[in-house]
């Protein structure tokens, strides 16, 4: 499945509150002075075309959501949704998701981390560009707050297996816990595009969040190695999707934006 190319952005369309460039900015990201609000911050890594972060921001006003991606394009499309909807509690971040984790969110301070349909990177050597790697879960370890979730849904089976064990060895989150998957009631009615475009093509989706627990407790059951192959088995039972679909071969988003 490969790219199409974005619909035209209205050139007019004012992207200042909506658009900032990650090569342009100085640590740290204190959100609450981007927004001029204090209020829960969400963080999405790998945005695409925007979708889940126009209707979250939409939907949830009482919380301030970034969104993160490197695709100038894409970022840039992304933006534009969010200032035609007029949605003050969102931005986006054109650059390296990894990077802003990294170097620009403190300690305790996150929400929620979004991480959907990141690119599978399918050959062996190119592996090591996946986004979900120790890097970025040890981030979002340090970043949440306590109590604070992370999301994490792919099309491709191996890559959430391999994560699932990441997340359980190298991090105290809880979980996999299971999401369900609900109905579309309309066209857009999808987390993602990539989510609507494996519905719509009857592909499984593999769900999970995550959760940090608060300072001086110790991990769920659910995250000890022994546990690990269990748990991550009844998420792949419980989350995956498509009933009728015997293809598993070719479910894999390829890397590369949603169309
Ligand atoms: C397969 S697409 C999925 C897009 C969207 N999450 C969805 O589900 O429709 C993966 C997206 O992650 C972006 N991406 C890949 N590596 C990234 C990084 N290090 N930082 C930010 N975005 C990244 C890609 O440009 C692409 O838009």
């Amino acid at each position: 499945m490969g790219r199409r190319a974005l619909p035209k952005i209205d050139p007019t369309l004012d992207l200042s509150r909506h658009l900032l460039t990650l090569t342009e900015l100085e640590p740290p990201f204190v959100a609450s002075r981007w927004f001029g609000r204090e209020a829960p911050l969400e963080i999405e890594v790998g945005s695409g075309k925007g979708l889940f972060l126009t209707a979250a921001a939409a939907n949830d006003p009482t919380h301030n959501f970034v969104g993160v991606e490197i695709g100038a394009k894409y970022a840039r499309f992304a933006a534009s949704r969010l200032a035609r909807r007029g949605l003050n509690n969102a931005c986006m971040i054109s650059g390296d998701a990894l990077r802003f984790m990294r170097e620009f969110i403190a300690n305790d301070s996150v929400a929620a981390v979004h991480v959907y349909f990141p690119d599978p990177w399918w050959k062996k050597r190119h592996r090591k560009r996946r986004v979900m790697n120790e890097g970025l879960v040890a981030d979002v370890q340090r970043c949440l707050v306590p109590g604070g979730r992370l999301h994490f849904w792919t099309d491709v089976e191996e890559y959430f297996q391999v994560t699932l064990e990441l997340l359980a060895s190298a991090t105290r989150l809880s979980g996999p816990h299971p999401v369900s998957e609900r109905p579309a009631e309309h066209d857009l009615d999808y987390r993602t595009h990539f989510e609507r475009r494996m519905r719509m093509h009857g592909l499984p989706v593999y769900r999970a969040e995550f959760i940090k627990p608060p300072a001086g407790t110790e991990p769920s059951a659910a995250t000890g190695p022994f546990a690990t192959h269990a748990a991550s088995t009844n998420a792949i039972n419980a989350n995956r999707t498509n009933a009728n679909s015997s293809d598993t071969n070719s479910t894999g988003t390829g890397a590369g934006n949603p169309s």
